[in-house]
């Protein structure tokens, strides 16, 4: 069945039908049992009422039979919806073995999205028709809420944990999207855009954005975010040893000792610098405990591993000038 109600958004996902029609027959049945009580309360009113000032209400007999009806048919059509409702459920909540996934972060006020391919987007979500979509969503800050209407499909998303939800769009076009969770004074705000295309357009679409940075990137901007960059640079002002360089090489330390430089060490050394000073540099180094996320810590860790050669050029990090600033 498809209806065309002006009060129900467009259909563009497979499951969209079904939720239509469980809400119409649940809209409906509502109907006609409201109108058929109704009606009965109001001609028994009047059938049954006082016509004369002395007038007495008779007596009745039980009927059985007319009591097991209203029970029996109520429950079968409550057993009915019930089933209905779950096999709807369970369509909306198991996605398909072949969903792709993508990867959604909330965030006041706007949403993040990552393709399987790498390349992200905020506030807008291009996906081809026909293909199985996962979504993969967490929340950096606040309760948030992930809603398309013309899939019919929503979920919470919540921080410190992930939720999904998947929908198999059907027609292209542009579909909207909410939060629907007060989430702050620019929750109303949070909306955005999915566009569906056709495999075709969503291949150059892919090929035209943004391409997946290299891993490193989002590391040499947290490198400059946090003011690494303002101690660990070569000539006067670099109060800190050169990182460019440095994964993987042994240095000696202040207390005599030396350690191999490796992700635990990088790690520890960004939590609590005071562990394990480089011989030559003072402990003056603030700790980042408790202010530096897990995935920054691995993008900063990666961005030390492997910085970008155009970095390397502008933070002096050749071989030379590494050899003299230690
Ligand atoms: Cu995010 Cu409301």
């Amino acid at each position: 069945m498809n209806f065309k109600l002006p009060f129900v958004p467009e259909q563009a996902s497979a499951a969209a039908s079904e939720v239509d029609n469980l809400t119409f027959f649940l809209v409906g049945m509502s109907t006609f049992f409201t109108v058929l009580i109704a009606a009965m309360i109001i001609f028994f009113a009047i059938k049954y009422r006082r016509k004369s000032a002395d007038g007495v209400g008779s007596s009745f007999e039980n009927s059985p039979l007319l009591e097991i009806t209203w029970t029996v048919i109520p429950l079968l059509v409550a057993l009915f919806t019930f089933a209905w409702g779950l096999k709807v459920f369970f369509r909306l909540y198991r996605p398909p073995a072949n969903a792709v996934e993508y990867q959604v972060t909330g965030k006041q006020w706007m949403w993040k999205i990552q393709h399987p391919t790498g390349q992200r987007e905020i506030n807008e979500l291009h996906v081809p028709i026909g293909q199985p979509t996962r979504l993969v969503m967490t929340s950096e800050d606040v309760i948030h809420s992930f809603f398309v209407p013309a899939f019919r499909v929503k979920a919470d998303v919540l921080p410190g944990r992930f939720t999904s939800l998947w929908f198999l769009p059907t027609k292209a076009g542009r579909y909207h999207l909410f939060c629907t969770e007060f989430c702050g004074t620019q929750h109303s705000g949070m909306t955005g855009w999915v566009v569906v295309q056709s495999p075709e357009e969503y291949q150059a679409w892919l090929a035209s954005a943004p391409g997946p940075k290299a891993p490193s990137a989002d590391g040499a901007q947290l490198f400059a975010q946090y003011a690494c960059n303002t101690c660990h640079k070569p000539g006067p002002g670099g109060r800190g040893p050169i990182l460019h360089g440095i994964f993987g090489t042994e240095v000696a330390l202040a207390d005599g000792g030396t350690v191999k430089v490796d992700d635990a060490y990088l790690r520890e050394s960004i939590l609590m610098p005071s562990a394990r000073i480089v011989q030559g540099y003072e402990p003056i180094m603030p700790a980042f405990q408790g202010q530096i996320s897990e995935e920054a810590m691995q993008q900063l860790i990666e961005y030390i591993k492997n910085p970008p050669p155009a970095d390397a050029a502008t933070a002096g990090t050749t071989p030379a000038s590494r050899g003299n600033s230690r």
